[in-house]
């Protein structure tokens, strides 16, 4: 089952007299369950692709639709909700508050849901366990590492269980060997739990863990790569 649909998705920015078509056309199907990748060179539209597949952002022109809802008919109650209940972000770059701890950032989502809580403290523990961080727990950001900050933004994303993970770089900032468990804890989601999952990477090792990478260019999908998935021909 188609899980989102964009067709001929445009962004236009306007920065003074200058134009920026930071989306110029895009039209991709993602199926529920699917693990895509997205590449290409700096300032060619992922993150804006990615924010508006987060309903973060509303396109310039173009239909969107996901779980066959039209996402641009949305009120902006709707798109919290949907936002909420059903999307993980990893952001480039982390997002996380300087002023609460792992836990209390991990925390946040759930709150928002009004999760108890108890079973609020629970839950953000073992996803911080999951990332490898349980000895962590109550650091704030500043007294963790780049990498314990991504770390700690990938089990903010994956502690309300998201149907569709979006991470932008999730192992930019990670050396290769945390970079490689992040992989594997997406790929036993994907597998086991069925989570669909699209990730940015510049890197093309880390594409290859998804099904199929778009290749994007001047905000454009300029081609679709098929892979056989690293660790599942591995398993
Ligand atoms: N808020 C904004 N206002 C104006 N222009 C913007 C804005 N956000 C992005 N852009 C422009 O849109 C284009 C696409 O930006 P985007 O952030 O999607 O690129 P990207 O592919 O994620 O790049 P990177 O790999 O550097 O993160 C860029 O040219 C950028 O300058
Ligand atoms: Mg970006």
């Amino acid at each position: 089952m188609s899980l989102l649909e964009l067709e001929d998705i445009r962004k236009v920015y306007h920065l003074g007299d200058v134009e920026v078509n930071a989306l110029a056309g895009v039209s991709l199907s993602i199926d529920e369950g699917e693990y895509v990748s997205v590449m290409g060179p700096s300032g060619s539209g992922k993150s804006t692709l990615l924010n508006i597949v987060g309903c973060l952002d509303l396109p310039t022109s173009g239909t969107y639709k996901l779980y066959d809802k039209h996402v641009e008919t949305m009120s902006d109650r709707e798109l919290s909700i949907t936002r909420n209940q059903m999307i993980g972000f990893v952001f480039q770059g982390f997002h996380l508050l300087s002023n609460l701890s792992a836990l209390g950032n991990v925390e946040l989502p759930l709150i928002y849901r009004g999760i108890p809580s108890k079973t609020r403290r629970e839950l953000s523990e073992c996803a911080l366990e999951q990332v490898g961080l349980k000895d962590r727990v109550h650091h704030l950001p500043a007294q963790l590492s780049g990498g314990q900050q991504q770390r700690v933004a990938i089990a903010r994303a994956l502690v309300t269980n998201p149907k569709l993970i979006l991470a932008d770089e999730p192992t930019g900032a990670l050396d290769s060997h945390t970079g490689d468990s992040i992989m594997c804890l997406f790929q036993e989601l994907n597998e086991n739990l069925g989570v669909t999952i699209i990730q940015v990477t510049h890197d093309a090792k880390v594409s290859e863990y998804g099904k199929k990478t778009f290749h994007m260019m001047d905000g454009k999908i300029l081609r679709i790569e098929s892979h056989n998935s690293i660790n599942s021909g591995g398993k």
